[in-house]
């Protein structure tokens, strides 16, 4: 409807003598400063009791047009401390399985189901995951990636709406808001459980692969 009328007005416009308009480009969303400025916004956010013991509002780090997101669980004690996402020792290990597949910390966005730690890094309970969900929602709006690794079965079950086990997650690849979405351990997993780094390995390679049209 806009579209026709848009086209009889310029038609008018041509047969009236005008042959050159001149139209402002749109202006060009910068996803870095959007994030930034919605992070400040939220900073303060007191919608979930997780505020109370909470140190620092733990956002989302990384690159904003990543090509692919990280979805954790939510921070834990060296977050809470840093504002910043996976930079403990699960962090540690999540930058060297990226590494190991080529990519860096500064190619991926990471962030979590909740922004806030849970105290003694219990699990993130429904009405928390469901007052935080929002701000991650609006991150995958922003972002766009391509492509999502979910890590952990916390993070997979909150989002995919699916209870069963990471082995039945790790089966197959979700359609997530349209975007292809993995499921793989959570590094705190395999830091308690060294022998299940072989099967992360095998779903690191299957999202490699995508990731580089192999
Ligand atoms: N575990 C998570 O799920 N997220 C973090 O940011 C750190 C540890």
């Amino acid at each position: 409807m806009y579209n026709k009328a848009v086209k009889q007005y310029l038609e008018y416009l041509k047969i009236t003598g005008i042959q050159d308009i001149f139209i402002k480009p749109p202006k060009q969303i910068n996803k870095t400063e959007l994030l930034k400025d919605l992070e400040q916004n939220y900073n303060n956010c007191k919608k979930c009791i997780l505020h109370k013991e909470r140190n620092k509002f733990c956002y989302g780090n990384g690159n904003a047009d990543a090509r692919l997101l990280i979805i954790g669980e939510g921070p834990g004690a060296e977050e809470d401390r840093l504002g910043k996402v996976f930079v403990g020792r699960s962090g540690q290990l999540l930058t060297k399985m990226l590494s190991a597949i080529k990519l860096s910390r500064e190619d991926v966005y990471i962030a979590n189901i909740v922004k806030c730690r849970p105290p003694e890094n219990r699990n993130p309970l429904p009405d928390e995951k469901s007052a935080c969900l929002p701000y991650l929602e609006e991150q995958i709006s922003i972002i766009q990636p391509e492509f999502i690794l979910i890590i952990g079965k916390v993070a997979a079950v909150t989002l995919l709406e699916i209870d069963q086990t990471l082995k039945a997650f790790r089966e197959k690849t979700y359609n997530f808001r349209g975007i292809k979405t993995y499921v793989s351990y959570h590094p705190s997993a395999l830091l308690r459980n060294p022998s299940w780094k072989k099967l992360a390995w095998i779903d690191l390679q299957k999202l490699q692969k995508d990731y580089f049209q192999q």
